[in-house]
């Protein structure tokens, strides 16, 4: 399993996207995901799937997955972000999450009341280490900046589609991870020409080439969502695929400014 590991906390760099999946459709697939060596997954308490995925980890001993939940934007001042991660925990039949992250900043965020709730939950040992998604470079910067707790993650949408240049810097200068979600932009990389040149050249495909390019970037982690075994196979074996500086050269020259998620809460990307 590819590691990242910074001083907030030790990552497998491929983990399983869970949105949208819910019920039975969840429970196996990260039933099928575990049997094939995944040790990360990732959920939220939006994705109203935590109790299937409580059941599908139970029988793994505990410190050998890296677990990760959200709290909503409507529940992250300081109270409510703990009712929400004890929710979640109480969910998941677990006693600590290895991530915890603020799942967007809504525009009413109270950043210091939230970084507070984020550090009583390490504090508490509700969650190993905390961190943030959907935070623009400026919001974050101000995040860091106020120093209340070691921030040890961004989550956000990064695939070859979407460069997050600024962001991976960011993170890499306050060692943090990246995370990229949509980093298949949701499947769309397999219809592109570029790419399915370049899986070809390795025997590989164009899901593991976006994978491949998207942790090659910094300190990026991916969480690619496949339901099936196949896929899932397919995904963590990127981990192995090395690409070649021409190659790398090839994806750079892609359109980098193709965002999939953007919700009308969602906030202003460039403000800084
Ligand atoms: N923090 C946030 O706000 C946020 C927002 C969005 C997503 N996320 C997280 O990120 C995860 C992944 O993002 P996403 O689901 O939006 O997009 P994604 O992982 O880029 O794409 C998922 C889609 O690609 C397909 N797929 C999976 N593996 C493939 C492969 N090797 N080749 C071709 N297609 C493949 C999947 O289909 P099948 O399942 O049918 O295989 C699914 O339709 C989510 O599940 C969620 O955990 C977080």
């Amino acid at each position: 399993m590819r590691m990242l590991t910074t001083p907030h906390m030790a990552m497998p760099a491929i983990g399983l996207g869970t949105w949208p999946m819910r019920g039975a459709e969840c429970e196996a697939a990260v039933r099928s995901a575990l049997e094939l060596g995944y040790r990360h997954i990732d959920t939220a308490e939006m994705y109203g799937n935590e109790v299937e995925i409580g059941r599908a980890i139970a029988g793994l001993p505990r410190r050998e997955l890296f677990l990760t939940s959200k709290a909503w934007w409507d529940r992250t001042d300081g109270a409510a972000i703990r009712r929400a991660c004890e929710e979640s925990l109480a969910r998941l039949r677990c006693a600590y999450l290895d991530l915890y992250l603020i799942h967007w900043p809504s525009p009413r965020l109270d950043l210091p009341s939230a970084l507070e709730g984020l550090a009583g939950l390490v504090r508490d040992g509700l969650a190993r280490a905390v961190g943030v998604a959907n935070f623009p470079p400026g919001l974050l910067r101000r995040a860091l900046a106020l120093g209340i707790v070691p921030l040890a993650c961004n989550q956000v949408e990064h695939h070859v589609y979407l460069g997050q240049e600024k962001l991976i810097a960011l993170c890499a200068q306050h060692g943090m991870v990246l995370t990229s979600y949509t980093p298949l932009a949701k499947g769309r990389v397999v219809e592109d020409p570029v790419i399915r040149r370049i899986a070809a050249a390795h025997g590989a495909t164009p899901g593991q080439v976006a994978l491949a390019w998207a942790l090659a970037q910094g300190p990026v982690a991916v969480i690619p969502k496949a339901s099936g075994r196949a896929r899932q196979a397919e995904n963590l074996a990127a981990a192995a695929l090395r690409l070649t500086p021409e190659e790398m050269q090839a994806l750079a020259a892609l359109p980098k400014d193709r965002r999939m998620v953007n919700p009308d809460f969602a906030p202003d990307w460039e403000a800084e």
